[in-house]
């Protein structure tokens, strides 16, 4: 059985070092690993929800599919797509909102973060909250179950919406699943590459747009290297042993080299290197990696109706392979159904011959000379109204007899025999809802047992 990997892409940035070490770079080998059917998409509608600058969003469309393509990706091989192509996303953001828990939402880290600054700040809770980043981890459980996907890798922080994505799944193949059938949602599986979370930036810190200490991607040659001799070190000279523990250069360096290279930097550390010289060192071994890669994304990014192009391709095959024959099946499930050859025309078929071939019942009462009665209906029809008896046992002696050996052939109404037929009812007739009666009791003690 083929593995689906599946993971987004928020365009809302510019592709940086941490992204490539993090997410590029792992990805585009996993994309190769045999049995595997990946899953990689720009999630553009996650941008909205951050970005409010039409030319930042599409700029950074661009650049991060040129970049996955300029890495390695092949959309021959992967399933490469822009979210926005897929109507089947937002369709099913709807379906599914509609089973998500708010509560489950109100718990989502980002809201609660959200919250909890406006509370520091003295703020009504939701000041300056958008619907959006509310409804974010359903946008995302849309993005993840529609390709019913078994493994997410994404970074620590969104090990969460993973979970709500299960919830959420969970909740509709329960709601609307039938018994004799496959779910509808595969549940999925967060991946977390614990050996790359962290590649450290500039300053230290976790690489990310948010402290501005970012290594753009490609960034040229020479801007690469000044940006690399900017990296935060202690203040050591030449010749005094280096700690590699906590150096960011150190960390940076290694996600690029060879263990090899690793142990080789690490005894110069020891040696006490230079910081220029190892900077230096960094900057070459970067270099090299980077530099082909470098020289296909300039020629990618000057032709972006050759990327548009590719990812409409890519989004209409996902789709037809994918996406819209689930969505038919959900929409199906809920109840969005076309009505001439929906259930609700076999229901309303069937209940017509209901009512014709109503099971025939009796009715026991006692009327206001307190005597004890029964009758036997049809629907609406009487078939059969039997005298009065002094006790509701002796009533339902005579129903028993009935039921036994039926009212008997020719069997004239009247006291003697303990009922009256019905205006215009014939022997026959209450013979056939006799054994009618009888069966249906025994259709229904068969279904009880
Ligand atoms: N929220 C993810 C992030 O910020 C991006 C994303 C959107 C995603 N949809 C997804 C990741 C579906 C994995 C699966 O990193």
């Amino acid at each position: 059985m083929t593995t689906r990997v599946l993971t987004g892409i928020t365009t809302s940035g510019s592709p940086h070092l941490g992204n490539y070490v993090g997410a590029i770079r792992p990805a585009i080998a996993a994309a190769r690993t045999p049995g595997v059917e990946s899953f990689y998409f720009l999630a553009d509608y996650h941008a909205l929800i951050k970005v409010n600058e039409p030319a930042r969003v599409q700029r950074s469309t661009l650049e991060i599919a040129a970049a996955w393509l300029a890495c390695g990706l092949e959309p021959d091989n992967v399933w490469f797509y822009r979210q926005s192509d897929i109507p089947e996303i937002p369709e099913l953001t709807w379906l599914l909102t509609c089973v998500a828990g708010k509560g489950l939402l109100n718990r989502a880290h980002a809201y609660k973060a959200a919250v909890d600054r406006n509370r520091a700040e003295g703020e009504d809770d939701d000041a300056g909250i958008s619907a959006g980043l509310f409804m974010y981890p359903v946008l995302m459980a849309a993005d993840i179950l529609l390709f019913n996907a078994h493994k997410v890798p994404v970074g620590r922080d969104q090990v969460q919406h993973i979970e709500m994505a299960r919830d959420i799944g969970q909740r509709f193949n329960h709601l609307y699943g039938e018994p004799d059938q496959a779910p509808y949602f595969t549940l999925p599986e967060a991946v977390i590459e614990a050996q790359v979370a962290t590649l450290p930036g500039l300053d230290g810190r976790k690489m990310s747009k948010s402290y501005d200490n970012t290594i753009p991607l490609f960034a040229p040659r020479h801007a690469l290297q000044k940006l690399i001799a900017g990296i935060v070190t202690d203040s050591r000279p030449s010749g005094a042993a280096k700690d590699t523990d906590g150096s960011a250069l150190f960390q940076l360096y290694q996600a690029f080299a060879s263990a090899d290279e690793t142990a080789a930097m690490r005894s110069a550390y020891a040696e006490g290197i230079a910081w220029g010289d190892a900077k230096q060192q960094l900057f070459e071994r970067i270099d090299a990696e980077l530099a082909p890669l470098r020289d296909r994304y300039e020629a990618l990014i000057a032709r972006p109706a050759d990327i548009e192009a590719q990812l409409r391709d890519g989004a209409a095959r996902v789709r037809a392979r994918h996406a819209t024959p689930l969505l038919q099946r959900l929409r199906e499930a809920v109840g969005l159904r076309d009505l001439a050859n929906s259930a609700l025309v076999d229901t309303a078929a069937r209940a017509r011959k209901d009512g014709n071939a109503a099971t025939p019942a009796f009715k026991q009462y006692r009327d206001a000379d307190g005597k004890f009665y029964f009758k036997l209906v049809q629907g609406e029809r009487v078939l059969l109204q039997s005298v009065g008896f002094a006790s509701p046992r002796d009533a339902g002696q005579r129903i028993a007899q009935l039921k036994e050996i039926g009212p008997g052939q020719g069997t004239p109404g009247g006291d003697a025999a303990g009922f009256l037929l019905g205006e215009g009812v014939s022997d026959e007739e209450v013979n056939a809802a006799l054994a009618a009666f009888v069966e249906s009791q025994l259709d229904g003690a068969a279904s009880n047992a």
